[in-house]
This record gives C-alpha cells, structure tokens and sequence, in this order.
C-alpha cells in the first residue's frame, strides 16, 4: 500500500493509545462502523503491539498502523505485528532507512521546509506535520505548500473537530490525525457507540 492510498480511504486517522489489548478489537470496530477504517495504534504502551496483532487478525475492514515509531527496532517490531503503515513524530536518516527496509506505507513527521526537503531527497512526498497546532497550524501549512506543492501532509497534534475542516480544504492535506475519536474515558468505560459517533461525524467532514 503507498502512503497516498491511505489518504484515499479517510479524511481522518483515529490516533489511539491503548492499554488494555483487549479494547483493540471493539475499539476498531467503532471506528470502522464510523466510517474511519486507518487506524494509528500508538507504541506509547505496553498493550500497543500486542492491539495492532489483534486488529490486524480480527477487523479484515480496518487498516491498522504504528504511531509514535521512534527507533529503528520500533519500525521492525510493528511490521512484524502485522502494521500496514508506520508514522514518527520527526525522523533521522537511520529511522527512515529502517522504516523503508520494512516496505511498508511511511508518514515520518516533519515540521519545517528544511525537514520536508529532506525528506522530498529520498522520494518521499507523503509525511506527517507535527505538532500540527503548536507548529503554526493551517496557516503555516498553506505557507508550505507554495514552494512545496508536491507534499502531501497528515497534520497532527492538536487537531480537533473544531480546526480539522481549515486542514482539510488545503490541497496539500491528505487527511489528518488526531485522539479525539478516542477519548480515554470512553475506552475504559467500553462505550463503543460513542466513539462510533465520533468517528461518524469526523467521516463526515470529507463530504
Ligand atoms: C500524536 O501524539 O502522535 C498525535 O499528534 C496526537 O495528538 P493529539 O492528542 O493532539 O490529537
């Protein structure tokens, strides 16, 4: 699968971090039935890769992925839990190799030109921006689109129902990620219908 692909399937990329491997599978469940089929399993826990195995095994509708991929082993490890994607929050040469040597679709997170032409360097012209708000928001991504038009970016961090539209009426946003269609409370309690409505109405702002 290209990066570009998983911009096709959703307007937004449910970013979860989990800690109880059992929620995994109900958890992408909802957001699948919300119309959110990639998903951004985080390895911040100790139940991360233990989630993707599962949703990678029982939810053939969702495209599950590894978020927060920070060293090279972290890129080997998720490919072999059955991760079709891997996103870092920045990236070093070492990290991209190692993301790469695994063939799967990549989202390295930048967040200034320099960053982005680096990476244009190696051919890669999907990427994350990160920390999306913090880093200067939909304005400053706009800005980078004049003389970068060929990157297309996932915004991250900080993104949520209220800002997500002004990202994606940008031409150079494939689509963007965020925790708000997974509110931790919400995961504890099981309650599977609310994040199912999350994810219904972020489908939604791609119409
Ligand atoms: C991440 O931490 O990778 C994402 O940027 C999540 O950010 P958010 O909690 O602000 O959505």
């Amino acid at each position: 699968m290209r990066t570009e692909e998983l911009f096709d399937l959703a307007p937004v990329v449910p970013v979860v971090v989990l800690d109880d491997p059992d929620a995994a599978v109900p958890l992408a469940r909802a957001l699948v039935a919300g119309g959110l089929p990639v998903i951004e399993v985080t390895l911040r826990t100790a139940a991360a890769l233990a989630a993707i195995e599962r949703i990678a095994a029982e939810v053939p509708d969702a495209v599950v992925g590894a978020g927060t991929i920070v060293r090279p082993e972290d890129a080997v490890r998720a490919a072999e839990a059955g991760a079709r994607f891997l996103v870092s929050p920045g990236c070093t040469d070492r990290l991209r190799e190692a993301m790469a040597a695994t063939g799967l679709a990549v989202l390295p997170g930048v967040s200034s030109a320099s960053e982005a032409m680096a990476l244009l360097e190696h051919g890669i012209t999907a990427m994350k921006f990160f920390p999306a708000e913090a880093a200067g928001g939909a304005a400053y991504l706009k800005a980078l689109g004049g003389p970068l038009p060929q990157v297309r970016f996932c915004p991250t961090g900080g993104v949520t129902t209220d800002n997500a539209s002004r990202y994606l009426a940008l031409p150079n946003v494939g689509c963007v990620g965020g925790t708000w269609l997974t509110p931790a409370d919400a995961v504890r309690a099981g309650d599977w219908d609310r994040i199912e409505e999350l994810a219904a109405k972020a489908a939604a702002l791609r119409p």
